[in-house]
């Protein structure tokens, strides 16, 4: 039995995380923002070797894209310093790193899949802070699993992806974006292949995504749509430039690993199989935690 820290508990990835993790029989420890600030370097240190876990999860970030563009230094705290400050108590404790960057780290002028040979090239105050925050772990901490992923959907999500059949059902209008691709990614898939990538304990960049060629924010819609039997007419296409938002995104930001295939990871199911399940759950059930409480630090 492995103990597992997982940083970020509350959001939709840290959620998935937890609860694949305590299925599989692992002892987790769960910290959200309120119990543990990544920021805080003191408070990280006195955390992590006071629990002294096998392995961290970071799954903590400021993820508001547009909130960033405004606040650069909140962002580079957050998500580089913080993912940093992790990697030192890590060295400190021992323990195994893995940390979750973004697709949004290239600026989407490639065409097809963007793969760890690309060079990154940061377009946001976000994707510039991931990017840091990429870099300064493994800096700090040559055991440093850097995983990026990208389009993330699940329970308890909060963006435009897990968001939008219940808006649909409450009668909203949606627009979605249809001149921009990325590879929508099921939480619990990602949450299945951290769990292994820490298992392997191999440091290096990995890119994680569910398997297909793709989607458009639009043509995710349309499929969510589809599975729950509502028109997906009630998604009105619209193209990027017509939405003014303070932070550009890349037009395209599909990620594919040239790792994983190496070491023998097999693909993670599609993304249709991944929205299938997850439209399955009953939305109005809340995600319960099965952890040990998250101690305040
Ligand atoms: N969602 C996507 O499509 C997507 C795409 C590419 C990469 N990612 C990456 O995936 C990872 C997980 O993101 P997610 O989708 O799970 O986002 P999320 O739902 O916003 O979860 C992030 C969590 O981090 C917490 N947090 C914020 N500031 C913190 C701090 N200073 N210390 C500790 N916790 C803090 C947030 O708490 P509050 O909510 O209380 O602020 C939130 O619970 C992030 O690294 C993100 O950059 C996500």
């Amino acid at each position: 039995m492995k103990k597992i820290l997982i940083t970020g508990a509350g959001g939709l990835v840290g959620r998935a995380s937890v609860e694949h993790c305590v299925a599989n029989g692992d002892r987790v420890v769960a910290y959200d923002r309120q119990s543990l600030d990544i920021a805080d370097a003191r408070k990280v240190e006195e955390v992590i070797s006071r629990e002294s876990p096998d392995a961290v999860i970071n799954c903590a970030a400021w993820t508001d894209v547009d909130g960033c563009e405004s606040d650069p230094i909140k962002a580079e705290q957050v998500n580089a310093i913080g993912p940093e400050n992790l990697a030192r108590s890590c060295r400190n404790s021992g323990a195994g790193f893995l940390t979750i960057s973004t697709d949004y780290v290239f600026d989407g002028a490639k065409e097809g899949f963007y793969t760890q040979r690309d060079d990154p090239r940061p377009l946001s105050v976000y994707a510039r802070s991931k990017l840091e925050g990429e870099r300064r772990p493994q800096l700090e901490y040559a055991r440093t699993i850097v995983v990026r992923t990208g389009y993330i959907f699940g329970p308890g999500g909060r963006n435009f992806l897990s968001t939008l059949v219940d808006r649909v059902r409450r009668g909203e209008k949606l627009k979605a974006i249809r001149d921009c691709w990325g590879t929508p990614t099921y939480a619990r898939g990602l949450a299945v292949r951290l769990r292994e990538l820490v298992e392997l304990d191999l440091p290096g960049v990995f890119h994680v995504v569910s398997s297909g060629d793709g989607a458009s924010f639009d043509s995710f819609a349309r499929e969510a749509l589809k599975l729950v039997d509502c028109d997906p007419q009630l998604v009105e296409p619209v193209s990027m430039d017509s939405l003014t938002r303070p932070a550009p995104r890349p037009r395209n930001s599909k990620l594919r690993c040239l790792l994983s295939p190496a070491l023998g990871l097999p693909p993670l199911p599609h993304w249709h199989e991944g929205l299938a399940h997850y439209l399955k759950i009953p939305q109005a059930q809340p995600v319960v935690l099965q952890t040990e409480p998250a101690r305040r630090a």
